[in-house]
């Protein structure tokens, strides 16, 4: 497949690929190595929808034109990823409750009314965790980097799936008060949120004793050798450990290595594409069998 197209492409028409005309994207910047396209083609093939789906560059301030184009070319929606989920909540006319208390958008859904903007990622993190036999509901759960992108969208999800406990953790602290007011929108009380500086190692210690699952949504651990997200004596026995990263990463390792139950963050980026093509095609059946496997060759080749 093409690595990525352009606006500059888009304005010659919509691209066409293995015969196939795009009516589907998903749009970034870096965008060659996004594996959207596997995952929802795979789909598409597997429910008989004749259409491709591709990935689109777009430079700074060609998000809102992108879009448009998209629209006007026919699209059925697209798939938005870093860094532009804000700019896409900003886009949408309607949007979903996680959507909204995250102020991130990562599925637009392009209907006759105007866009509607979503986000999967909650979902498909709520998803990811019940392949595991747990879910959200119920559980003590400590978020790394709880005030980024992802974080803030998972801890948002955490509350709303009606988790006991959410140990909000920031390398900075400044915005861990707004992310507590948010969580607390959500619907989890006051006493049930703690908030924690990352640089106080002891107190990450303490607050991670009380877990039962750990998050990393930091961007620590896509380089190699970035250091720990948190001080690994943290890492207490019966902890499950989900780290968003989509490779193995230092900590995933460290919990094996202490015989703790982990997973990187695949599963969820499985999910959240599953729950993106729902949305999209709501007749149509999701053979998230068929994802999985393009995800798989697709990281193998
Ligand atoms: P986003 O655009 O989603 O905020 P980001 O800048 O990569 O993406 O940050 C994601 C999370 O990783 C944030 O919680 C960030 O901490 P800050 O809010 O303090 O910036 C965290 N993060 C990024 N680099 C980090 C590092 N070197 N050490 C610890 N946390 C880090």
């Amino acid at each position: 497949m093409f690595p990525f197209y352009t606006l500059e492409d888009l304005e010659r028409g919509a691209p066409c690929v293995g015969g196939l005309t795009a009516k589907l994207a998903v749009i970034g910047s870096p965008i060659d190595h996004s594996l959207s396209p596997q995952l929802q083609q795979a789909a598409l093939d597997a429910a008989g929808i004749p259409v491709a789906y591709i990935r689109l560059l777009a430079k700074e301030g060609e998000f809102a034109r992108t879009v448009e184009r998209l629209r006007e070319l026919g699209f059925a929606g697209a798939n938005v990823t870093v860094p532009f989920k804000k700019e896409a909540f900003a886009l949408a006319d309607h949007k979903d409750a996680l959507a909204e208390l995250s102020g991130a958008v990562n599925t637009l859904i392009f209907e006759p009314s105007g866009i509607r903007g979503a986000n999967t990622d909650g979902p498909g993190f709520c998803l990811a965790l019940e392949g595991f036999g747990m879910r959200p509901r119920a559980r003590s759960i400590a978020i790394l980097g709880a005030c980024g992108g992802a974080g803030t969208a998972l801890a948002c999800a955490c509350a709303l799936d009606g988790c006991a406990h959410l140990t909000l953790i920031n390398r900075t602290s400044d915005r861990l008060p707004a992310l507590a007011a948010t969580v607390r929108k959500a619907g989890l009380p006051a006493e049930s949120i703690c908030c924690v500086a990352a640089r106080d190692s002891r107190e990450v210690i303490r607050a991670v004793q009380g877990a039962e699952i750990l998050v990393q949504a930091t961007s620590l651990g896509l380089a190699a050798g970035d250091a720990p997200p948190l001080p690994f004596e943290a890492l207490h026995s019966g902890l499950f450990v989900y780290d968003i990263v989509t490779h193995d990463t230092p900590l995933l390792a460290e919990a094996r290595r202490r015989g703790l139950p982990s997973a990187s963050g695949l599963s969820m980026l499985l999910y959240q594409g599953a729950e993106a093509f729902r949305l999209w095609f709501p007749e149509a059946r999701v053979d998230v069998d068929a994802m999985k496997r393009a995800l798989d060759g697709g990281r193998s080749s």
